[in-house]
């Protein structure tokens, strides 16, 4: 295209794509010869002929009371203002002026000014349009005194955990989710369920796999999006896909989400932000209801994905009859628990500051645990890299004698989740091994441990072990928050990454 536009007669100033499309809209717009809507068939005919994923504004000097917006694949939203109109790649963004949003498709045009909003097809057939109202709150996308963003999401998630449970979950009746249609018979159809998802949302879906295997007895797999959507997944009828994304706009969670579709699957999207695209691709929907997150690292997303998965496992479990009644029961109570006991864990704050400051120096650090602790290990280790750029590895305690022991010497830290009885003394034997190397140890836990000596203990409540890692995560969130703090590391924004990854 740029070779195309040069021949006739564009200069280029930069080697960015976009570049390439302010220039053939022009090309386009010098060869209309209507006038009638010159500047939207210009804009149509350029997006012709463009291939990938994109979110444009067009304005123009020719036309300087309107713009032009069009998307495919990448998030676009439109505010409804009085006398005034907006667009934003995301909700919270104009949160402050709007709350009722226009939410467009695929190739769908918006033509907008001060006073309207036209909406037209790929064709350019216009159509009207109604707008959605955002029930967020505008001071939910403040930091209301916190120091970051990220610091405010991680003491929001008591509430943002009552949210999520809101009316779906009651003691002694069955839970129920509006709009979600699924029954016992289709459940009853599956061969499996596959949990489709990308960093921290794939690590809510391997805790979420554990609920779903134990409480309905149906297989579970857990994928990363960039690889699900490349490896021909056997998937068909008997599969429900699950999707998990806090921003619902991941391209490569949405590509996956498309893929299952065209091979007759069922969707299910679990998202936080309402009209956002995998909600509007999935068959089913469930939002977490977790409120606008801000801070690059996600928090509170992540803690109400774990518990509405849960919910989600009862929800089945109670459809197929596939489980022990009184040990819902017992396991509804424990979720119904979790936001006083949450506080309990954010009131040891200054416990973990305190452990932030001895370390934060460390160049490399290993989390390790098993089974449901493994997996809150890895989100414990994925959260202090990319806000404290500290290497960090997590493993399960037993793989660590296959080969990664060999790193364990002097001044490294070794952080162990421990939650689980069971499981609990043969990775306390692991941890004995890098203490003996040198290790510094950290160690999260609901158990009393007698005679041990690791260096820094963190306690937590004792909780069901399926809903063990919303508690276990707040110490390791708080630690890479505080390590970060302790580096003079911008902890909303680290480097290199974005909130919402619309490209793959
Ligand atoms: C890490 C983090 C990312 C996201 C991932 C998926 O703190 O936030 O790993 O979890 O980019 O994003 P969503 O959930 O919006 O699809």
């Amino acid at each position: 295209m740029r070779e195309f536009l040069i021949k006739n007669g564009y200069h280029f100033f930069s080697q960015t794509d976009t570049e390439v499309i302010p220039n053939l809209i022009h090309y386009y717009y010098t060869k209309e010869t209507l006038e009638d809507n010159k500047f939207l068939r210009a804009v149509q005919a350029a997006v012709h002929d463009l291939k990938g994923s994109y979110a444009i504004e067009v304005i123009s000097s020719l036309c300087p009371d309107k713009m032009v917006v069009v998307r495919k694949d990448s998030p676009l939203v439109i505010g409804k203002g009085s006398n005034e109109n907006f667009i934003a790649s995301d909700i919270p963004a104009i949160l402050s002026y709007t709350k009722d949003f226009y939410l467009l498709d695929d190739y769908e045009y918006a033509v907008i000014t001060k006073e309207q909003v036209q909406f037209f097809d790929s064709t350019l057939k216009e159509h009207q349009k109604s707008t959605k109202n955002i029930e967020w709150d505008a001071t939910a996308a403040e930091k209301n005194g916190y120091a970051d963003y990220m610091l405010k999401e991680i003491h929001e998630q008591p509430t943002a955990i009552l949210e999520t449970i809101g009316s779906r979950l009651k003691l002694e009746e069955k839970t129920h989710f509006e709009d979600l249609t699924i029954t016992s018979a289709y459940l009853q159809t599956l061969s499996k369920i596959c949990i489709v998802a990308c960093g921290t949302a794939m690590h809510a879906g391997l805790v979420g796999k554990d609920a779903i295997e134990k409480l309905c007895q149906i297989p579970v797999e857990v994928n990363i999006a960039s690889e699900f959507r490349y490896c021909n997944p056997i998937i068909g009828e008997k599969t429900l896909c699950i999707y998990i994304s806090q921003s619902g706009e991941t391209a490569d969670t949405l590509a996956a989400l498309k893929l299952a579709k065209e091979k007759g699957a069922k969707t299910l999207a679990i998202s936080n932000v309402v009209g956002s695209s995998i909600t509007r691709e999935a068959d089913y929907t469930i939002y977490t209801h977790a409120g606008p997150e801000i801070a690059v690292a996600s928090t509170k997303a992540y803690t109400s994905q774990v518990i509405l998965l849960n919910i989600l496992a009862i929800y089945f479990a109670e459809l197929l009859g596939s489980y022990d009644s009184a040990k819902l029961e017992e396991l509804k109570a424990d979720i119904l628990s979790l936001p006083s006991k949450i506080e309990n864990v954010l009131h040891e704050k200054t416990q973990i500051e305190e452990i932030a400051k001895k370390i934060y120096t460390e160049h490399d650090m290993y989390f390790i645990g098993r089974g449901t602790d493994y997996h809150v290990a890895m989100e414990g280790s994925l959260k202090l890299k990319e806000i404290s750029y500290i290497h960090s590895e997590a493993y399960a305690a037993g793989e660590l004698k296959h080969g990664t022991i060999a790193l364990i010497e002097n001044g490294i830290t070794v952080v162990g989740v421990l939650t689980n009885p069971v499981l609990t003394p043969k990775t306390i034997s692991n941890l004995q091994e890098v203490v003996s190397r040198g290790a510094k140890t950290l160690i999260v836990t609901n158990q009393n441990l007698r005679n041990t000596n690791f260096d820094f203990t963190i306690s937590i409540p004792k909780v069901n072990n399926l809903v063990s890692p919303i508690l276990s995560v707040i110490p390791l969130q708080l630690l890479a928050y505080y390590i970060s703090k302790n580096k003079g590391l911008d902890v909303d924004k680290p480097r290199n990454l974005a909130k919402s990854v619309t490209v793959e």
